[in-house]
């Protein structure tokens, strides 16, 4: 079956015991045990949870993967992947980084628990030069977050594995609609499900699929060691975001290439980061890589000041001031302030996030209405 219909249908069974076409909301913190010792196929909803697999299910066939596991938040995903780490290790990730993930490994991994550094891994050389002794996991974003670099995954799985390192990816600015990097040797996938995979801006969620059912088991009993589990609501409502994903994410995509390619010539626009143009230097293997589509996320440099950027960003109608992306609603926000304030300012600088780089998420509105928001938006900004 195709990706649309998996989609709908893998882990989604009717409910055998009334006909329900959706399959109920298991709310139950814990099972009745056949005996003492003896165990059904859940017990505690920590250890699993019959809502959470279900969306499990269906995200691991979306991504071609052997098993899923679901999580409290992004971040709490990431966290467990980090916890494959052993004391001492070393972990090499891409410098166009979300900056909850750059915090997390500056600030608390970093701790005498496991040693971070970051390259830039658009560039191989680059990135295989970073590569230490002591590397055990590579951790990249293609697109990243917010300069929308994209990275060669496959070149980076033979990195990852020539050095004896598993490679992660963050996908959630491509979603499996587009890029599956377990496709391309990765070993890792991880999401924000609170971004496209939930889509609606309702629910907060992270994901972690693998392809080898040894490391699924060691990420599962990090999992039901920690707790940070996504709960049943949340499950469901990111079950049902699966079932719209291709047709949001393709949409999405279509409307992001056109206000990109506009927003390239507007006068106040200096730069506009977009995977999708030709002049981007990740366009090549964007092509290869990405599917059908370049994301929804587009960013831009705007030709003037930090103060005009300001009034920019809070002076759209209809394109909310708001950390987040991948929803229905269009969003926009100054990552150095915003989604990466937590970079240290000159780190932030040297990476190219200057306090006039604007993210915007593409949402599902009439591509129309969003340019002459934007158009007007510039109007009051530059007066
Ligand atoms: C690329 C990326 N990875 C991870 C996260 C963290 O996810 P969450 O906010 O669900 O913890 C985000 C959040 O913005 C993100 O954009």
């Amino acid at each position: 079956m195709r990706f649309r219909t998996r989609a709908i249908h893998v882990g989604q069974q009717a409910d055998p015991q009334t006909g329900a076409v959706v399959p109920p909301i298991h709310l139950a913190a814990t099972y009745i045990q056949p005996g003492v010792g003896q165990w059904g196929p859940y017990d505690y909803s920590r250890s699993g949870n019959p809502t959470r697999k279900a969306f499990e299910t269906a995200l691991a066939d979306l991504e071609t993967g052997c098993g899923a596991l679901a999580f409290s938040s992004g971040m709490a995903a990431i966290h467990a992947a980090m916890m494959l780490l052993e004391p001492g290790d070393h972990v090499l990730a891409s410098w166009d980084l979300y900056g909850g993930t750059y915090r997390l490994l500056r600030r608390i991994l970093s701790r005498g628990r496991i040693q971070a550094s970051f390259a830039d891994s658009s560039d191989l050389n680059i990135f295989a030069k970073a590569v230490q002794p002591n590397t055990k996991l590579l951790w990249i974003e293609s697109p990243g977050n917010p300069l929308l670099s994209i990275t060669d995954i496959a070149g980076c799985a033979e990195l990852a594995h020539r050095c004896g390192a598993l490679l992660g990816v963050d996908s959630t600015f491509a979603t499996p609609v587009i890029t599956r990097p377990l496709e391309l040797g990765a070993d890792i996938v991880m999401h924000s499900a609170t971004k496209y995979l939930g889509g609606h801006s309702d629910v907060l969620g992270g994901v972690l699929v693998v392809r080898d059912q040894k490391l699924f088991e060691q990420l599962y009993l990090i999992q039901n060691a920690t707790g940070g589990v996504m709960g049943p609501l949340e499950s469901y409502l990111c079950s049902r975001g699966l079932k719209t994903l291709e047709l949001r994410v393709r949409e999405q995509c279509r409307s992001a290439l056109l206000l990109a390619q506009r927003l390239t010539e507007h006068p106040r626009v200096r730069r506009v980061y977009y995977p999708g143009l030709s002049d981007h230097p990740g366009h090549p293997i964007a092509c290869r890589q990405m599917d059908g589509g370049f994301g929804a996320i587009v960013s831009l440099e705007l030709d003037g000041s930090a103060e005009q950027a300001k009034r920019f960003v809070q002076s759209t109608r209809l394109i909310q001031l708001a950390v987040s992306l991948g929803a229905v609603e269009s969003l926009l926000e100054l990552p150095a302030f915003m989604s990466h304030a937590s970079y240290e300012p000159a780190e932030r600088s040297a990476r190219g996030i200057s306090e006039t780089l604007v993210r915007l998420s593409i949402g599902l509105e009439d591509p129309e209405d969003l340019w002459e928001d934007l158009v007007q938006a510039f109007q009051k900004a530059f007066a």
